[in-house]
């Protein structure tokens, strides 16, 4: 999707249209991690702008200056070029039932204010993956919950990272003991399958992560107790991506200095949310602080090396190096497993254990090359 800023066309997800200054900028940094967001204090010229170039959301205040809310989600409606564009209408209050005949319309919804974040974001996650979501209806009852559970835990954290709200601890659960079920039940790929082509990256890493970590542990002879650790491990170990703005957590080519200490400083940014929630398993926090870290002592934060680095976090460490290899990214199609262990154990030698890699390794190809080609863009 695409729109323009100054006439000059760019890449959008989300129009975001309010007249109030303060209103606008707060919206835009609450969503500066997760989507490219163009915004319009004129609903007018917005108007005009999204009807050249698309963007796969709108979010608009029912005061915009000077058409209002309702007038531009009516033209919106009305037009044929923008017939697949979600709207989501920002509303003062809920009277006389309109929250609830907005949400009629075809693929509308509204939001009162004030809201938490985390509520608009998984409104428009709800639409931009609209077509992702309705496929896990079809699936059996387990993986749809490790979907959305594992879903509603990444939300849960864009209010812990806000206000220092406790991150759900029924949904970690729920996602926890769903996936290691599925796990031991060796259901996981339709829950890999499930994933694929969902907008939020950091979502699709991390419950990737928790499920080659479980596997893991489960082939190293694991108890339960220790699984569910490990799934809570993958799906927690990089909340702090969220805190990074989307220009740069999906830039294509390399990144500059400054990028890469902001990108390097997510560990900090994990460690600081998870402790604040009050709730999480110290494990579960500190592989969140130490899965960058090498055994040559080329890692970060710390340096830490050799036997500073213990076998949970080693393990951890070659879940995440694997996932974020053949993951599917904007800017890459996702590796093959082959050539991601090929890499791990030549390129990365001195980076990762590589007694616990060669068991990774049989274990990814014995359950066959697509954990490489699973997430991989239809
Ligand atoms: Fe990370
Ligand atoms: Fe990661």
């Amino acid at each position: 999707m695409i729109t323009a800023i100054n006439g000059t066309p760019h890449v959008t997800d989300i129009a975001l249209i309010d007249g109030n200054d303060g209103r606008r900028s707060q919206i835009l940094a609450s969503l500066l991690s997760f989507y490219k967001v163009c915004p319009y204090g004129n609903s007018s010229f917005a108007l005009q702008a999204i009807e050249q170039f698309p963007p796969k959301v709108v979010v608009i205040d029912e005061t915009a200056p000077p058409l209002g809310g309702f007038e531009v989600l009516a033209r919106i409606r009305k037009n044929s070029i923008l017939k697949d564009v979600g709207v989501i209408l920002v509303l003062a209050n809920d009277r006389d039932g309109i929250v609830e005949s907005v949400r009629q319309q075809r693929w509308c919804d509204c939001i009162v204010r004030p809201f938490r974040r985390s509520e608009l974001i998984r409104r428009i996650s709800s639409l931009t993956n609209r077509k992702v979501e309705q496929k896990w209806r079809d699936l059996p009852l387990i993986q749809q919950k490790v979907l959305n559970k594992s879903l509603e835990v990444i939300h849960s954290v864009s209010d812990a990272i806000d206000e220092g709200s406790p991150i759900s601890d029924a949904a970690l659960s729920e996602a926890s003991s769903s996936l290691v079920c599925a796990v031991t039940n060796s259901d996981f790929r339709s829950v890999l399958n499930g994933l694929r082509n969902h907008d939020n990256y950091t979502y699709v890493h991390s419950v990737r992560v928790a499920i080659l970590l479980t596997l893991l542990g489960k082939t190293i002879g694991l108890k339960e107790s220790d699984l569910l650790l490990m799934a809570g491990c993958g799906l927690l170990h990089d909340v702090g991506k969220m805190t990074i703005p989307h220009d740069v957590l999906n830039k294509a080519g390399k990144l500059t200095l400054t990028e890469w200490q902001m990108m390097q400083g997510h560990v900090e940014a994990s460690v600081r949310c998870l402790i604040a929630t009050g709730n999480i398993h110290r494990v579960i926090i500190s592989i969140a602080e130490q899965h960058h870290e090498k055994l040559d002592g080329t890692g970060y934060p710390k340096g830490l090396s050799g036997d500073a680095i213990n076998e949970l976090t080693r393990m951890a460490a070659i879940s995440d190096v694997f996932s974020a290899l053949t993951d599917v990214r904007v800017y890459k199609p996702a590796m093959k497993a082959e050539k991601a262990l090929t890499i791990m154990s030549e390129e990365m030698a001195g980076h990762i254990d590589q007694h616990l890699l060669g068991t990774f390794g049989a274990l990814m190809l014995d359950i066959g090359s697509e954990e490489g080609a699973d997430t991989t863009e239809n």
